[in-house]
């Protein structure tokens, strides 16, 4: 029986619904129903479905930044063997949208806009024949005319306000700046990342008559359908995404990319599946990039070490004409006090792949370099790090007034200070030598902010007494499939084995998608709600109030009334309900973050200047945890990434012709297991009910938000080293 559509908004709900239930499994470090297919490598990923009579795709990509593909000769690789096709549209050459906007900009068929963009497709029985004569290719180009830099920092270069934020400003922070007692006024550069998701971007395309499906490694499905359609000139109706495994995307899968548009082309023009799956190198030079960026940082605090003026102002780069600048100063907003203060991004306009969201844009560079100008500041002041930091913890956010829904940060600080051991941290550097090595202590806050996306999700009880959970929500490696199914066996109070989650299906109801740390709190809302409704017919055919009602291994009861099966209460029906829940007044009346803080002890070589993380504490507060292992999965990861930003990771650009040197993981240094020591995670226990009505937050990016900063103080703390560019690479410290 289908139930109404349980429609609800986000309004402060103090109900605390899932501490009522009684299943006992919200929560809990349950594994991933999906871990061992995945292990044993039987989940199916993107480029792993077989088709019948698909063939092989390979993208050819420019060598040249700026111009005009003014020939290519298409008769050459024709009369190559296998090859089938050689496709040259427009649409293939649309970049990655980074969630900014389901249509695209009108773009010049021909035009190159940067080293590495896509300009044709090779299509080939085999993968080989098709890479082959890909490579063969020979494409013709005309310079542009009047190009741009390549280099955000060139003097020709234009710079211009993003139009997707707007600078905040109060007070007089020049005032405050000579008023203060202590001050700091200093510049970091952070550079650019990759995403470098385990699994690249793949996409098999077929067409069923005018009907498309593609099978292919996306966050955002109902979004990406948009985009698809705008891309093809098509309904979106007519465009079906099969996802139920994605291997990593750190943002470079919330939007499609080239593959996916090139695959669906290719497929259209020769009548039969096609598949393009990106080598590892194009998906560094071609899906999209965080962008560098110049932080100038001002911190203004008076004797009794207090912020009296903060400033935060980034240069960030991207393509003529693309909308989205880096959200750099995004937790400066309100994490701090300080009311004379200056917060601003300004975008310069570069040749370099498109710059889009990798994981916890905005904050990930921006909190990295406002803890290490804290710690700077806290040295000048004498006091120690953590200390500042309480001190300056505002009761509502500056210049906006706004309230926090709740701030764990305090108890981050101090709970990460016990178990990680802060007391026994040197005030000074070089005080702490173990053999060739300078031992020294960090700290940061962490923050994110919390986002709530429209979210829908169906529940079935069926007949049997099991449950079904269905969206479209992907799970990207983060746990979706094990969170969303804990809800319901919580609220339906069903033993895991009885409850299946269906993901990862554009055309099952549309979920928040993963981006933003949103998807688990959103979809998951949304599976809450459509359990409410089915409580609420289960009390009805009980005859008791929703309230009183006791779901607990499969059985029902309530009052004194013995527990009966819940097959039983359904007599042979099943109950389905679709859940419904979209941000409300809450987003905007209180600002909503989660919250943490980072601990790092670091060695540095004494000779070589080399720096080695020796173990790293984080605290974590995000509201309710929904699966502890999972989300310390997240954080955990997060850190890691932390130690990556510290220490490793940069895309170096060639400033002669704008093509990305560093292109595969050979190359762009992620830390492996000899990089990362033992790491600590602490979860706290929090209830926020304007964050959502599962009373949780996000918590996705936010272990990566100020995590560099700590290893970076430690840095300073062991050898007295300030580094202000980013990564803190051996020939900087010695
Ligand atoms: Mo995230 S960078 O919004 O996938």
């Amino acid at each position: 029986m289908h139930l109404p559509l349980s429609e609800m908004y986000n309004e402060p709900d103090d109900r605390n619904v899932l501490d009522r239930m009684r299943q006992g499994v919200i929560g809990q470090p349950l594994d991933r129903p999906e871990g061992a297919l995945k292990v044993s490598g039987q989940a199916t990923y993107a480029a792993e479905w077989r088709i019948d009579g698909c063939v092989e795709g390979v993208l050819v990509l420019a060598e040249i930044a700026q111009g005009q593909v003014t020939a290519i000769d298409r008769d050459a690789a024709l009369a190559r063997d296998g090859v089938l096709a050689v496709i040259a549209d427009p649409a293939m050459t649309r970049r990655s949208a980074q969630g900014m906007a389901a249509k695209a900009p009108q773009q010049d068929a021909a035009k190159v806009e940067y080293f590495g963009q896509p300009v044709a497709l090779v299509v080939a029985r085999t993968f080989e024949q098709a890479r082959d004569a890909a490579v063969a290719l020979r494409v013709d180009y005309a310079d542009a005319a009047e190009p741009v830099p390549f280099d955000p920092h060139a003097p020709d270069v234009k710079v211009e306000a993003p139009s997707s934020s707007k600078p905040v400003e109060g007070g007089d922070l020049d005032q405050a700046m000579r008023d203060a007692a202590f001050s700091v006024d200093v510049e970091y550069d952070t550079p650019g990342h990759a995403s470098a998701a385990m699994e690249p971007h793949a996409t098999i395309a077929q067409w069923q008559g005018d009907s498309l499906i593609l099978h292919g490694s996306y966050q955002m499905l109902a979004y990406n359908v948009k985009e698809i359609a705008d891309c093809l000139g098509i309904s979106p109706d007519k465009v079906r995404i099969i996802a139920p495994y994605v291997g990593g995307g750190f943002g470079s899968k919330l939007g499609i990319t080239h593959e996916a548009v090139a695959a669906a082309l290719a497929a259209r023009e020769l009548g039969r599946p096609v598949r393009v799956v990106m080598s590892r190198q194009q998906v560094f030079q071609t899906v999209m990039r965080r962008s560098e960026t110049r932080q100038r940082v001002r911190l203004a605090a008076d004797a009794g070490g207090r912020l009296i003026g903060l400033g935060h102002e980034a240069l960030v780069s991207n393509l003529p004409g693309e909308k989205f600048a880096e959200p750099v100063t995004q937790a400066t907003e309100f994490l701090y006090g300080g009311e004379n203060r200056l917060l601003k991004v300004e975008v310069a306009r570069i040749s370099r792949l498109t710059a889009g969201s990798v994981r916890a844009p905005g904050e990930a560079v921006g909190m990295q370099v406002l803890e290490a100008a804290m710690d700077e500041l806290a040295e000048k002041i004498g006091i120690d790090p953590i200390e500042l930091r309480k001190r300056n913890l505002p009761a509502t956010v500056p210049v906006q007034g706004t309230p926090y829904s709740s701030r764990m940060l305090t108890q981050a600080l101090e709970q990460g200070a016990q178990a990680f051991g802060w007391s026994a941290r040197q005030d000074r550097p070089c005080q702490t030598r173990d053999g060739d090595w300078w031992v020294g202590m960090g700290v940061a806050s962490a923050a994110r902010v919390n986002m709530m996306v429209p979210a829908q999700a169906r529940v079935t009880l069926r007949a049997d007494g099991s449950a079904l959970v269905e969206t479209d929500q992907t799970d990207i490696g983060t746990g979706s499939y094990a969170i969303l199914g804990q809800i319901a066996g919580e609220m339906l109070g069903l033993p895991m084995a009885r409850v299946d989650v269906k993901l990862g299906d554009s055309a099952l109801p549309p979920g928040a998608g993963s981006g933003g740390s949103f998807g688990a709190i959103s979809t998951g809302s949304a599976v809450l709600y459509a359990c409410e409704e089915i409580r609420k017919r289960l009390a009805k055919i009980l005859g008791c109030a929703a309230e009183e009602l006791v779901l607990k291994d499969g059985t029902a009861s309530h009052g004194d009334a013995a527990p009966r099966p819940l097959r039983d209460v359904l007599g042979g029906e099943d109950l389905t309900t679709t859940g419904k829940i979209k941000p409300g007044k809450t987003a905007k009346a209180f600002s909503q973050a989660s919250y943490g803080a980072f601990f790092a002890e670091v060695g540095v070589h004494a000779f070589t200047g080399e720096v080695r993380v020796r173990r790293m504490t984080g605290v974590f507060g995000f509201g309710r945890v929904l699966n502890a292992k999972t989300a310390r999965s997240q954080c955990l990861g997060g850190m890691v990434w932390g130690i990556g930003s510290a220490l490793t990771e940069e895309l170096a650009f060639d400033t002669r012709d704008g093509h990305l040197v560093n292109h595969d993981l050979a190359e762009y240094h992620v830390p492996v297991h000899a990089d990362v020591p033992a790491i600590e995670v602490i979860l706290l226990e929090e209830r926020d009910a304007a964050a959502s009505p599962l009373q949780a937050k996000g918590v996705g990016e936010l272990g990566i938000c100020g995590a560099a900063g700590a290893i970076a103080n430690a840095v300073y703390n062991a050898c007295g080293v300030r580094v202000r560019s980013f990564p803190l690479t051996l020939d900087k410290i010695v």
